[in-house]
C-alpha cells in the first residue's frame, strides 16, 4: 500500500488527542470526560462492550460530532478549526454501518475516496488498483456494489477508505463481517500502515483480534476509560469479567504470544462473583478451567 504523507513523521503533536471530552445524547451522558491520545505509527482498538460509547468517540475524533464540554484535535489542530476538506486530508472513516446503497461499481465506490480529497489525479488509477488489491476486490471491480455479500461490502468500504490515502484511519468493527483469512488480512494492512507512519484507531468487539494487532488497547464502559494500555496490561481476565459481565480466561496465544480470551460457563469456581483473577500479570499460568 502507498505510505501515508511523510509529514505524519516530522508532526510532534499526537495524531488524535481528545482532552475531558463529554457528550450527551438524547439527554443520556453516553462520554464521560475522555482523555486520550492516538499515536503515529500505533494502531489503537477501541474495545468494550455494547453501548460503551466506542462509536460515539470514534465520531468525535472523525469531526463528525462534537463534544458538549472539552476538544478534540487532530494533529494538533482543533477539529472546530478544520475545513470539511481538511478534515478529508487528514482523516478517512469507515463506519460501523458500511452498507452500501447506492448502484455504483465497485471501482467507483472505491474512487470516491479520492473525490473527497483535493489530491492531483495522475495517481489515482495506481492507488485504486492498489486499494481494490489489498482489499481482495480485484474481481468485484466492475459489479454493482448493491449486489454484494456483506462481508465484501465491508472490504470495499475497507478499499475506500485506503484509496483516501489519510494519516489517520479511523475504523469501526471493519472485520464484523469479515472471515477469518479477511480478519487477519484487513488488520495486518492496518499494522502495515501504522508501521509506515500512520495512526489507526480500530473498534473490535474480538478481543483476540484487539490482542494479536493492535499496539495499544483502550477499554471503553458506560462512556469512560476503563483501562488503556498494551494488551496485556489491558486484558486482565477479572477485568474483562466484571466489565463484560461474562467470566473469561486469558492464556497465551502459543505462536504470537499475545493473550487470548475464552469465555467460560458462568457456573463454578470461575463465575463466583466475577471475582477478579490475575491471570494476566503471569501470563504463563494463564489457564483453561476445566
Ligand atoms: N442519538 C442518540 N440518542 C440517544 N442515545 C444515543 C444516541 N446515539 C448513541 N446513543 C447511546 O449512546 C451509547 C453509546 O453508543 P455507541 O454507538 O457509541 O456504543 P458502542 O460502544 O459503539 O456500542 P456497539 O458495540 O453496540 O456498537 C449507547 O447507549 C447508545 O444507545
Ligand atoms: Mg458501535
Amino acid at each position: 500500500m502507498t505510505s501515508p504523507h511523510d509529514e505524519t513523521h516530522a508532526n510532534p503533536e499526537p495524531a488524535i488527542a481528545v482532552v475531558m471530552a463529554s457528550l450527551s445524547l438524547g439527554g443520556r451522558r453516553v462520554l464521560n470526560a475522555i482523555d486520550l491520545e492516538c499515536a503515529y505509527g500505533h494502531v489503537t482498538a477501541l474495545i468494550g462492550p455494547n453501548g460503551a460509547g466506542k462509536s460515539t468517540l470514534l465520531s468525535l475524533a472523525a469531526g463528525d460530532v462534537r463534544p458538549d464540554t472539552g476538544h478534540v484535535s487532530l494533529a494538533g489542530r482543533r477539529l472546530e478549526d478544520l475545513s470539511v476538506a481538511e478534515l478529508a486530508a487528514h482523516r478517512a472513516v469507515m463506519p460501523q454501518d458500511s452498507v452500501l446503497r447506492f448502484a455504483y461499481q465497485v471501482e467507483e465506490v472505491v474512487r470516491m475516496g479520492r473525490a473527497l480529497r483535493d489530491l492531483p489525479p495522475a495517481r489515482d488509477d495506481t492507488v485504486v488498483t492498489e486499494s481494490l488489491r489489498t482489499a481482495e476486490i480485484e474481481h468485484l471491480a466492475s459489479r454493482d456494489a448493491m449486489t454484494l455479500s456483506g462481508g465484501e461490502q465491508a472490504r470495499t468500504t475497507f478499499a475506500r477508505v485506503l484509496a483516501q490515502e489519510t494519516s489517520i484511519l479511523l475504523l469501526d468493527e471493519p472485520t464484523a463481517a469479515l472471515d477469518l483469512r479477511h480478519q487477519e488480512r484487513l488488520l495486518r494492512s492496518a499494522r502495515a500502515l501504522a508501521r509506515a507512519g500512520s495512526c489507526v484507531v480500530v473498534v473490535l468487539h474480538d478481543l483476540n483480534l484487539a490482542a494479536a494487532h493492535a499496539d495499544r488497547l483502550v477499554l471503553l464502559a458506560d462512556g469512560g476509560v476503563e483501562a488503556q494500555g498494551t494488551p496485556w496490561q489491558v486484558l486482565d481476565a477479572g477485568r474483562l469479567t466484571r466489565v463484560y459481565r461474562q467470566p473469561v480466561s486469558v492464556l497465551t496465544h502459543p505462536r504470537r504470544h499475545c493473550p487470548v480470551i475464552v469465555t467460560c460457563d458462568a457456573e463454578g469456581d470461575d463465575a463466583e462473583g466475577l471475582a477478579p483473577s490475575h491471570e494476566a500479570d503471569n501470563p504463563m499460568e494463564a489457564s483453561f478451567p476445566s
